[in-house]
């Protein structure tokens, strides 16, 4: 359902009015209560209204998804890969049209929308595949007449609660592996992208999916996603956000319903640019780092570690590539840097510049609000960008600012570099710029990560690669190509086709 918004002073913009989908019906909250998304880079534009879901709305959904699960369960997963085959092609059908509507919902460049969307389809592709490839193990026994196998098992339902940043791919990454493997799933969406969720869901119907195995809810993260961690008739729930939510779902999960929960949380990431790296190289992979997305991936690096021997060069080049960079509305092909999704985040880049000032850092480019023409109507900075020593006790250099805050660290050779980057509570992404294979060994095998590069930007992950962090930054179970060990359970089964019993361990069988 769409109306027209005559919010924006631009264009007439259709405003999409998304309800919650449980057991295959378009609902509104029990409440009647909604909430509107606008667009961060003009907010006078309504993108859309979603139902504010609550516990009543979850508790449905639940239901739904649980009855819903043994059909789904049962089905080969041939079938269920046919029908998220049906999806794939749908995805493809309409790039267009959800990319834009990436762009206009969470702000981000028209080619990040892209390739949200691409990211999604790639997801879809590799479970559906996963319909014809193997999924199990089969291993031998101690007893010849014994065939022994590792088979997956689904685990039941699955809560998924994502974020705005990648407002496609991430639901796929978590949805797609659960329902290839027979799981039925309730997705809770970012409050910030709404709409986005909404039209997957409704190319999830087109493409077939029975009612009840794929549910969403809308609502805020207090209300609906809490009321889904604490539902005890939840199997999983899958949390990509921040640092401090995931650990509040854990904590919530565990005390108030036992629950198996995988979490993929924030970063410090950063890129390590060695004495001899390829500064052809080296330059945009922290340039690309740091401001793609305009900071806000969770794989975004907040700091450029540098040799001293080339920093000063480093940074004169680093910086030249800054200025180049064009924000605006990101409909608009050759924009660099779109806005940040809300004034909240604006707030958050702004207390970590104050926090890099008061710690005493070398203000390189200052950043700050842009607010030229219509730009002003959307929350748009410019890149923050310092330099300064590494301390442990900085809070600039070791908390995550999910904004274009960046720091140039100048170190004294390879170990240093290595220290300075552990040196936070995070390991999400890490990568390394150098020519010589030996330092780059060095650096895989000392420096804590989950998803590590060598001569690229910490950005840019493949879903056929488990997407993942260490310490703050995930609790050991990778989402994307690695979820499948989230949302299954790997069970033994044994057959003897001998007529009498023979035991493993040279166990007498006798009575
Ligand atoms: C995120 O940073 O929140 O690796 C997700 C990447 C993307 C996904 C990022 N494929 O940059």
């Amino acid at each position: 359902m769409a109306t027209v918004s005559e919010t924006s002073s631009t264009q007439r913009i259709e405003t999409i009015h998304a309800k919650n989908l449980i057991n295959g019906e378009w609902r509104e909250a029990a409440s009647g209560e909604r909430f509107e998304s606008r667009n961060p880079a003009d907010t006078r534009e309504v993108v859309g209204i979603a139902p504010k879901s609550d516990a009543e709305d979850i508790a449905e959904a639940v239901r739904a998804a649980r009855n819903a699960f043994p059909g789904w369960a049962a089905l080969s997963w041939v079938k269920r890969g046919e029908i998220l085959d049906n999806f794939a092609q749908l995805i493809k059908r309409d790039v267009e049209s959800l990319s834009r509507l990436i762009t206009r919902e969470c702000g981000k460049p028209i080619n990040e929308g892209r390739a949200d969307v691409v990211e999604t389809l790639h997801m879809v592709q590799f479970a559906a595949a996963l319909g014809r490839m193997p999924v199990g193990d089969c291993v031998s026994s101690e007893i010849p007449d014994k065939d022994a196998f590792i088979r997956r098992k689904p685990k039941g339902v699955i809560g998924c609660i994502t974020p705005w940043n990648f407002p496609m791919a991430i639901p796929l990454w978590e949805m797609a592996p659960s329902l290839i493997a027979g799981n039925t799933i309730i997705l809770k969406p970012s409050e910030e992208t709404p709409i986005c969720a909404h039209r997957l869901f409704e190319l999830m119907v087109e493409a077939g999916f029975p009612p009840g195995v794929v549910n969403i809810v809308h609502g805020i993260g207090e209300q609906a996603g809490a009321a889904l961690v604490k539902h005890p008739d939840i199997d999983v729930i899958l949390f990509t956000g921040s640092f401090q939510v995931g650990k509040l779902v854990q904590q919530q999960a565990a005390s108030e319903a036992y629950k198996f929960v995988a979490t993929e949380m924030g970063g410090k990431n950063a890129v390590i640019v060695l004495d001899d790296a390829d500064l052809e190289i080296a330059v945009p992979a922290g340039v690309l780092s740091a401001f793609k997305t305009t900071g806000q991936r969770c794989v975004t690096s907040g700091r450029i570690i540098v040799d001293e021997k080339i920093v000063d060069e480093y940074q004169e080049r680093f910086l030249k590539l800054v200025d180049r960079i064009k924000i605006g509305n990101g409909l608009q092909e050759d924009v660099f840097m779109g806005p940040l999704i809300n004034e909240a985040g604006v707030g958050k880049y702004e207390m970590h510049n104050q926090r890099a000032r008061d710690e005493g850092a070398e203000i390189l480019r200052d950043g700050g609000r842009l607010t030229d023409g219509d730009l002003q109507h959307g929350h748009f900075v410019k890149p923050f960008v310092y330099r300064m020593k590494h301390s442990h006790d900085s809070f600039a250099l070791r908390e995550e600012a999910f904004s274009p805050h960046c720091a140039l660290i100048p170190v004294n050779g390879l170990e240093e570099a290595v220290e300075v980057y552990n040196d936070t509570e995070y390991g999400l992404a890490m990568a390394v710029c150098t020519e010589d294979f030996r330092k780059m060994r060095y650096v895989r095998d000392h420096a804590e990560y989950g998803l590590g590069y060598v001569n690229l930007p910490s950005i840019g992950a493949e879903v056929h690669l488990p997407f993942g962090g260490v310490k703050r930054s995930g609790n050991g179970h990778p989402s994307a190509e690695g979820l499948l060990d989230a949302v299954t359970h790997r069970t033994a089964f044994t057959i003897n086709h001998a007529r009498r019993i023979v035991m493993a361990q040279g166990l007498s069988a006798e009575i």
